[in-house]
């Protein structure tokens, strides 16, 4: 069996994050993303993982290489601009023979993908789209079965008067090749303005797999710390490496903390951390390789990629710390803030409310206090 995954995308509803790295690379527990998706792939009998690139796109050939390390075969295919959805998959249709998976490389999901080909199987259906449900249609595609789970109509965030369903496309798919028919190549083509509108008025069968399986979509900002949480809380399936303690404390490699440390899990250090006396770390926290944390600074439920300098007397609580930053000394950084690669930020500083800082920002000392 084949699957057919999409990283081609920009990412742009989590920049910065994703001004150095693809999304479906960014690290959830200290592993990027897709190397989870394409092993819980191989669980599930998939032989073949064909990676539609384009953003970014020799980081994948880097990390992922043949797929041997993970027991399946990586087939790596270029775009050389960004064909949307659809369009991806219409350009390796030669290389799909038979049914087929198509997952968006930014879903967190431990749906069943077996059983969820026996659905397709038993209904005879072209396209399936697995469904999960959300609080509030109003944001999103809504997505509207009859009776046997045949797709009628999609909705684009309707009003709440015109809710009919809170079922929305969890960017899953199971596609018999022959679909791709209706993709015009070389063309920027969507699946869910493109390709299922033509199939409904086509009368292929389209079906909706809805399930209650843990869904999230790690490229919205606000997932992403809680992504994370949800892994270190054991709330979704996502096996984290390294050495566990009792009092969930995961260890990848050599951590040197003075004896004075305090640690209240879950927390995942990466190898070669150095924390200093009197330091605190509260999870949910993930702490990349190579991070160095000052004496007495306090880190509360967020994540710091690899090599952060962080000095003494510094505050992080529920913000995200990409790689290799400079935080100085009586900092406080909080409130879903996001630093992303190689910012400088000086003393005293107090960054809250959702504030992102691009690459390379340079802040000076007092620079944002209250
Ligand atoms: P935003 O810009 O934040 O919306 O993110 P995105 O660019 O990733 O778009 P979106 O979340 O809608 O994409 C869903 C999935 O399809 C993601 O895994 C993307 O990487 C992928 N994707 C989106 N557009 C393309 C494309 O043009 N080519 C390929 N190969 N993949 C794409």
């Amino acid at each position: 069996m084949k699957a057919v995954i999409l990283v081609g995308g920009l990412g742009t509803r989590l920049r910065p994050l994703t001004c150095n790295t693809p999304k479906p690379m960014i690290p959830i527990a200290n592993r990027p993303f897709i190397e989870h998706v394409i092993l819980r792939l191989q669980r599930q009998g998939v032989t073949d993982v064909i990676l539609a690139v384009q953003y970014l796109a020799e980081q994948f050939e880097a990390l992922l290489g043949d797929g041997s390390r993970f027991g399946l075969h990586v087939h790596v295919m270029r775009e050389a601009e960004p064909l949307g959805t659809a369009g991806a998959v219409k350009n390796i249709e030669h290389m799909l023979d038979s049914t087929t998976f198509v997952l968006n490389g930014d879903a967190l999901t431990d749906l069943d993908l077996q059983a969820m080909l026996a659905f397709h199987r038993e209904r005879g259906s072209k396209t399936t789209i697995a469904l999960t449900p959300v609080d509030d249609p109003t944001q999103f595609g809504l997505v509207e079965m009859d009776r046997d789970q045949r797709v009628q109509r999609f909705l684009e965030k309707p009003r709440l008067e015109d809710v009919t369903t809170n079922m929305i496309n969890a960017g899953t798919y199971i596609v018999e090749p022959e679909v791709f028919r209706y993709v015009p190549p070389g063309q920027h083509f969507m699946f869910e303005r493109g390709l299922f509108p033509v199939l409904l008025q086509t009368g292929d069968p389209v079906f909706g797999y809805p399930s209650r399986a843990y869904w999230t979509d790690i490229g919205r900002p606000q997932n992403y710390l809680e992504v994370n949480q949800d892994v270190l809380i054991g709330k979704v399936q996502y096996p984290i490496a390294g050495d566990v303690t009792s009092n969930r404390i995961w260890m990848q490699g050599q951590v040197d903390m003075h004896a004075s440390v305090q640690l209240v899990g879950p927390i995942v250090f990466g190898p070669d951390v150095v924390i200093g006396r009197g330091a605190s770390i509260i999870g949910p926290t993930v702490i990349g390789a190579g991070c160095h944390i000052g004496d007495n600074t306090a880190i509360e439920s967020s994540v710091l990629w690899e090599n952060n300098q962080i000095a003494e007397e510094v505050t992080l609580r529920n913000c995200v710390l990409g790689n290799q930053n400079t935080i100085a000394a009586h900092t406080v950084i909080s409130g879903g803030a996001i630093i992303s690669d190689q910012c400088q930020i000086g003393e005293h500083n107090r960054l809250d409310c959702g504030i992102r800082f691009w690459p390379g920002t340079r802040l000076g000392d007092k620079a944002i206090s209250f």
